[in-house]
């Protein structure tokens, strides 16, 4: 018997086709207990690459004490086949971050700012403005070097410890870091607390502030089970590039109510309801997910992968 399948029925005010810019080999295993080895996630990408995903996010050049999980960012690239057509971001937060991402010779970095005083302080060191002052050599180099730059924004619809957060605080800094020089922007419910009329109006103003849609991505985390309907709000809105992570793995290590990201299978599923073009086969994404969960002794908490995998 065949496995099965969504019906596919078209909806109308949505886009053709999304790209997935997958985060599981960083945002997931940044937040992970255990410290996968450098083989098994050089591994996890070339699967992930089979699997058909096109942007797989590879690691963060941050500080390794801040973030050991990915301590190995530069011995992981240095290890990695890197293969024509895929394309490889790394994280980094400033210009020596950069240094190690362009020794590694990296095409694309994302810098990460925070909506809020409070997580900027935790996760960067720094205060809103100084987040800026350390962008923003790295996104002027960074294009120098002809590299593509995003720009996440954290702490988008709620923060842990300042509460609701207001979508003009958002919108503002979002358009500081396009007109900063960056190519995209990904608005990051780091906490999972948005709902899908609070994702139309942060859209709304981020536009209205003057940052096009066509350059704005979306970044849930599923802490509240509400990733895959603030994500159709947002294709409704006009957003094509969607952040999910194989499995739902991840979180932040700096903001303990994070928990993993929209799953990449589930997000896959919606679209082949929906005969949105993505491009991922979803049995070899999910034999993944499945490959990954044994390593890390856990589950994956995607229930597509369950519904596929039992
Ligand atoms: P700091 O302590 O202020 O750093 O941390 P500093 O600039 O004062 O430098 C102190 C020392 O660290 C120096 O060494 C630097 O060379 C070294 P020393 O001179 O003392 O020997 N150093 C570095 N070493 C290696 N790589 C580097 C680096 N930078 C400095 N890049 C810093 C500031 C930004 C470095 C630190 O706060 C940091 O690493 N933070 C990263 C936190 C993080 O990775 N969080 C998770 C990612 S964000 C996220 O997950 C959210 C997202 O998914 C979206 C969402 O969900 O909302 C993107
Ligand atoms: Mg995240």
């Amino acid at each position: 018997m065949s496995r099965e399948l969504p019906v596919a029925v078209p909806a109308a005010g949505l886009p053709e086709r999304v790209t997935i810019y997958e985060v599981g080999a960083r945002d997931g295993l940044q937040n992970e207990a255990t410290v996968v080895p450098v083989e098994v996630k050089a591994q996890f990408l070339d699967r992930l690459a089979d699997a058909g995903l096109g942007v797989l996010e590879a690691t963060s050049f941050v500080h390794p004490r801040w973030v050991p999980q990915l301590a190995d960012a530069g011995e992981l690239l240095a290890r990695l086949v890197r293969r024509p057509g895929i394309d490889y971001p790394v994280l980094v937060p400033n210009e020596r971050g950069l240094d190690r991402a362009l020794a590694a010779g990296v095409g694309h970095v994302a810098i990460f700012a925070s909506a809020t005083e409070t997580f900027a302080n935790r996760n960067l060191n720094r205060t809103l403005d100084e987040q800026f002052t350390m962008f923003a050599p790295v996104v002027e180099r960074a294009r120098v070097e002809g590299l593509r730059v995003r720009g996440y924004v954290s702490m988008c619809f709620g923060d842990p410890w300042e509460g609701a957060v207001a979508t003009d605080q958002v919108a503002a800094v979002s358009r500081r870091l396009v007109d900063m020089g960056c190519g995209q922007v990904s608005l990051g419910d780091t906490i999972g607390t948005g709902t899908p009329g609070h994702v139309e109006a942060l859209l709304d103003a981020c536009v209205a502030a003057g940052t096009p849609v066509t350059q704005l991505a979306v970044h849930f985390h599923d802490t509240y089970g509400q990733a895959l309907a603030n994500t159709l709000a947002a294709l409704r809105r006009g957003v094509t590039t969607v952040d999910a992570s194989a499995g739902g793995l991840g979180g932040c290590p700096y903001a303990e109510s994070a928990t993993g990201n929209l799953a990449t299978e589930d997000l896959v599923w919606m679209l082949d309801g929906l005969g949105i073009a993505h491009g991922v086969d979803l049995d070899a994404l999910v034999a993944t997910s499945v490959w990954m969960a044994h390593r890390l002794g856990r589950p994956s908490p995607s229930r597509v992968v369950r519904a596929l995998s039992g």
